[in-house]
């Protein structure tokens, strides 16, 4: 019996990190992170002074990470340790999301990945949260999310995360910013954000967490998957 994976790709800020949290934690499955692979390639060249145009430099950082995701409590990230040394904080930074999308624009970096991403798919399953989780990383999952919301509905989340946290943000720069980052991930060469042709598409715009969670359950029951 094949390990089942579901994939939950989407834009920034569509809810799919929380929602891929939340199913990992109901199932009881795995749960692999993609964008913080990234993140981490990003934050590990920046301290060894690999160069962003580095590609088979950028190649080789990510073809030998050694990471590991600790478990969490409910409703918490899991810690990320690299080479043992915990750098949850570190990824987590917006600075970090900015190195990712500079390193992630290589066709080496991201085929360098691919055998760790892969390496997450264990018994008894696996929810795997990116851009390209379904087109690229997992093309025989046997059910694939592409959670998106309007750019409008985004940026007022994340307006609320980064109030929240004490920081303070403009609405409209936060707009622009969703809006060029959309752009650019859907245009890109390389692994651009769109649905897998076998994706089912949901539109969190005018649904709650809760909401979006209960529709995948109900797909997950319908494809007799749990
Ligand atoms: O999901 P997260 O915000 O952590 O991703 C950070 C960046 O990493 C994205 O903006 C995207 O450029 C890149 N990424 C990617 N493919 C993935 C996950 C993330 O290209 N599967």
């Amino acid at each position: 019996m094949p390990v089942p994976v579901l994939t939950v790709d989407g834009p920034s800020g569509s809810g799919k990190g929380t929602l891929a949290q939340t199913l990992a934690q109901h199932l009881g499955w795995h749960l692999l992170d993609s964008g913080a692979l990234y993140r981490i390639v990003g934050l590990v060249a920046v301290e060894q002074g690999v160069d962003f145009d580095d590609e088979i430099g950028l190649a080789a950082i990510a073809g030998h990470l050694d990471i590991r995701f600790t478990p969490a409590n409910p409703g918490e990230p899991a810690a990320v340790l690299l080479s043992g040394r915990d750098i949850s904080s570190d990824v987590r930074s917006e600075q970090s999301g900015y190195y990712a999308s500079r390193v992630a624009v290589f066709s080496a970096v991201r085929s360098g990945l691919l055998a760790l991403q892969r390496g997450f798919a264990k018994a008894p399953g696996l929810v795997a949260d990116g851009r390209d989780m379904g087109t690229d990383v997992f093309t025989d999952a046997p059910l694939k999310i592409f959670l998106t919301a309007s750019a409008e509905q985004r940026a007022e989340r994340r307006y609320k995360q980064l109030i929240d946290k004490g920081e303070s943000v403009n609405l409209a720069a936060l707009l622009e910013d969703i809006r060029l980052r959309d752009k650019r991930d859907s245009e890109r060469a390389i692994a651009p954000l769109r649905p897998a042709s076998d994706a089912v598409l949901i539109d969190s715009t005018a649904l709650n967490r809760e909401e979006v969670f209960q529709r995948v359950i109900e797909l997950l029951r319908l494809r007799s998957l749990i």
